[in-house]
């Protein structure tokens, strides 16, 4: 496998035999020339269970359920259709409850309350505040998003939730700061995937302070019109809509600004293919396959990428000064 160095994480024999399964699956896919459309490095880090999909289970009675829906900002209005619910919840990437897409089920054992959010690091004060009370400060709005995954799958989602510099107004960064840290719950006796040891647990991604000061950086806490789903990054997960999916980080129990760029999640696996800035981009094939169109879920159809995801008008300002970074990969 591609990596750098060695890990104490390296490949145990049960995942050895995940390998040869997945190149036989590789070679069937090269067969019917569709190879390629799975997340990370060729052996351990693959996805797509091959599970077909089944309703989701009712949303538990939530606390926050009296909240939604709330007012549509029409100011993000995307020209596509919305994304079935049925598909956006039953087709999902959470690696905690497994390799494929098909962990709605298994994602209902995650308890939510309660639920406490730790917010520290470069800040004037750290502090840890319950989700209902964070929910009670914010001002909640709903954003339909375009959401493309880097393995050029896409969706289009009505988020629920906060703008993310509402947070960052809240935690008080020093001056100092640069970026921020997000991190999700770790629990293995609920998320049977952080028993798999040699992934990075917990699942971490970053955001430049600019990034996630931008207006289009959200914290999204409902979907539907109704409190998040579990599978989908109960309570509060990230939304940045211009960046590849790995980048909007489920379930989320920490915000650590800090100094240093944090190395992310899939960062520190396979920094090759997924690296920190992840910006959306058709002319950027990722090392194992084309970014150049997606497949839009529950459509059939495979449309052109857009750069930045369509949001090029918002963000690519953000970049202006970053051009000697690898901001597409
Ligand atoms: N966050 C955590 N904690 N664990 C994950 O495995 N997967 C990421 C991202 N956030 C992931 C995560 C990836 S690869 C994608 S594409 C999106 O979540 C998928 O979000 P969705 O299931 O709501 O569509």
């Amino acid at each position: 496998m591609p990596f750098k160095r060695k890990r104490d994480w390296d490949l145990p024999e049960s995942a050895a035999t995940d390998e040869t399964r997945y190149l036989d699956r590789r070679r069937v896919l090269a067969g019917l020339g569709i190879g390629g459309a799975i997340l990370a490095a060729p052996a351990l880090f693959r996805m797509g269970g091959d599970e077909t999909p089944v309703a989701a289970p009712p949303v538990e009675t939530d606390p926050s359920s009296g909240l939604y829906p709330v007012a549509r900002n029409a100011a993000y209005a995307v020209e596509r259709a919305l994304t079935p619910e049925s598909e956006a919840t039953t087709y999902n990437n959470f690696y905690e409850f497994g390799s494929h897409k098909n962990i709605h089920r298994a994602a209902q054992a995650l308890p939510l309350r309660p639920w406490e959010i730790r917010i520290d690091g470069m800040v004037e004060k750290p502090f840890t505040i319950g989700f209902d009370e964070l929910l009670r400060k914010m001002p909640l709005e709903e954003r339909v998003y375009r959401h493309r995954c880097v393995e050029a799958w896409a969706m289009t989602v009505p988020w629920s939730g906060f703008a993310l510099k509402s947070l960052v107004d809240l935690a008080r960064p020093l001056g100092s700061a640069k970026y921020l840290a997000m991190e999700t719950f770790e629990n293995r006796e609920v998320a049977p995937g952080q028993n798999q040891r040699w992934y990075p647990w917990p699942y971490l991604e970053g955001l430049a302070i600019d990034e996630a000061t931008h207006e289009l950086a959200f914290v999204a806490t409902g979907l539907y019109g109704k409190p998040m789903p579990k599978q989908n990054g109960a309570p509060l997960r990230l939304a940045v809509p211009w960046k590849y999916g790995f980048k909007s980080v489920k379930s989320l129990v920490r915000f650590r600004f800090t100094e240093q760029r944090p190395v992310s999640f899939w960062e520190e696996l396979q920094g090759r293919e997924y690296g920190f800035w992840a910006n959306v981009n058709p002319k950027i094939p990722h090392p194992r396959w084309s970014q150049a169109t997606e497949r839009l879920l529950g459509t059939g159809k495979r449309v052109p990428t857009r750069i930045y995801n369509g949001y090029g008008e918002f963000v690519a300002g953000l970049y202006s000064d970053r051009k000697n970074e690898r901001l597409f990969m």
